[in-house]
């Protein structure tokens, strides 16, 4: 990881769809509208909502930012809005929320498409009257003057006609609208971001600047990218730590990256093996890109954008590496302990609690608390 310190806010690329990016940042900095940012995971969504912030008028104050995926109702509404003491147990004093700690600043709410609905209700109250309620309070503690921006990867479109998202909230929310392409998309920024990445991680971890073969940026730029920027970071400081300064070939690079460069399959096993890759990418955006299984895999399901087969296949492999241990497999997972019920109840609601008998055979390779895991 890059530091706070060193890791300067900018929007590597030079594709149609970055430029249009930059524009309507500087367009959205000059106002104070509501913006909703949507794109893949790992695609800048947080980058686009910073800059905003950093070219607005509102810059010197401060920007907070809070993360709506598993987060259970009580704590989020707590972070947001603040509580009073005594209104729950464990609140021993008076807390100010996140909303108040951002005065005339910016409020970038990430994920929303994961609040509940009962979340939008007072994400809504709030946006309409503009007043904070603390947790447990009697009346409204304050007016704040906050820019709201929030992201998601979901299709929100989607989840209103399901249900599960609010439109009165989504008009609030979509008042400007970016939308950030994959990186798949706008494969002529690839080489711009590796070299990017390449120059900043041999500074950080002070190894001379190795460079490219053709070959290897050429594999480098057909590979699908399902984690887009995030992983490619990821991927490009392994072989920074790998390679040092030496030339970058194509057998330097990852086997999950040149494994896309294999020969076209047989007609009738495509659709076959898109879907078991797409298992695979998402089991490998949880494993080694830390996303979370309400982020990355939970909202595909959901919108049928992947069967009960793919998440089965991802329980199966996540539960050979815990050794058939559920809880284990929350953590692996990248969620948060208390997640543990509700995860379970979605796997049994939706069939796809696999039994964990037949996985104990299996050596275990994880064992206690979060050890460092290799995949
Ligand atoms: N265009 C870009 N140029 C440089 N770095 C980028 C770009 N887009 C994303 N990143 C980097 O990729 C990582 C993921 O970006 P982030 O904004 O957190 O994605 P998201 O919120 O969409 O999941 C971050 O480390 C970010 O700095
Ligand atoms: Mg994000």
């Amino acid at each position: 990881m890059l530091s706070a310190a060193t890791q300067e806010v900018t929007l590597v690329g030079r594709s149609d769809a970055i430029r249009a990016i930059e524009a309507d940042i500087d367009c959205a900095a000059r106002s104070d509208a509501k913006v909703l940012v949507t794109g893949e995971t790992g695609v800048g969504k947080e980058v686009v909502a910073r800059l905003i912030h950093q070219r607005s008028s509102r810059s010197s104050a401060a920007l907070v930012t809070l993360n709506c995926a598993g987060l259970p109702d009580s704590l989020l509404e707590s972070e947001l809005f603040g509580h009073v003491r005594g209104s729950f147990t464990g609140a021993y004093r008076d807390k100010p929320g996140l909303l108040e700690m951002a005065p005339n600043g910016t409020v970038f709410l990430d994920e929303v498409g994961e609040m509940s609905t009962r979340m939008q209700v007072v994400l809504l109250r709030f946006l309409e009257s503009g007043e904070i309620q603390r947790i447990g309070a009697e009346r409204s503690h304050a007016r704040v003057n906050v820019r709201l921006i929030t992201a998601t990867n979901r299709d929100l479109q989607a989840q209103i006609n399901s249900g599960a998202f609010r439109e009165d909230l989504y008009f609030r929310l979509n008042v400007v609208r970016i939308v950030i392409p994959p990186l798949r998309e706008r494969g002529e920024d690839i080489p711009l971001l590796v070299n990017h990445y390449l120059k900043s991680y041999s500074l950080l971890h002070k190894v001379a600047q190795g460079e490219m073969t053709a070959e290897a940026m050429d594999a480098l730029q057909v590979y699908r990218w399902p984690g887009n920027i995030r992983e490619l970071k990821n991927v490009v400081e392994r072989i920074v730590l790998k390679n040092g300064g030496r030339l970058v070939r194509l057998s330097d690079l990852p086997a999950d990256v040149t494994k896309s460069i294999t020969p076209a399959l047989p007609a009738e096993s495509v659709d076959a093996a898109a879907r078991s890759s797409q298992a695979d990418d998402l089991t490998t955006m949880m494993l080694k890109h830390g996303e979370s299984f309400w982020s990355a895999v939970y909202p595909l399901f959901m919108a049928r954008d992947l069967t009960r087969v793919d998440l089965r296949k991802i329980v199966q492999t996540g539960l050979e590496q815990t050794n058939g241990n559920y809880r284990l497999l929350v953590q692996l997972f990248n969620m948060p302990n208390d997640d543990y019920k509700r995860f379970l109840s979605f796997l049994r609601k939706h069939d796809c609690h696999l039994p964990f008998q037949r996985f104990r055979s299996v050596p275990a390779r994880l064992t206690g608390n979060r050890p460092p895991l290799k995949v």
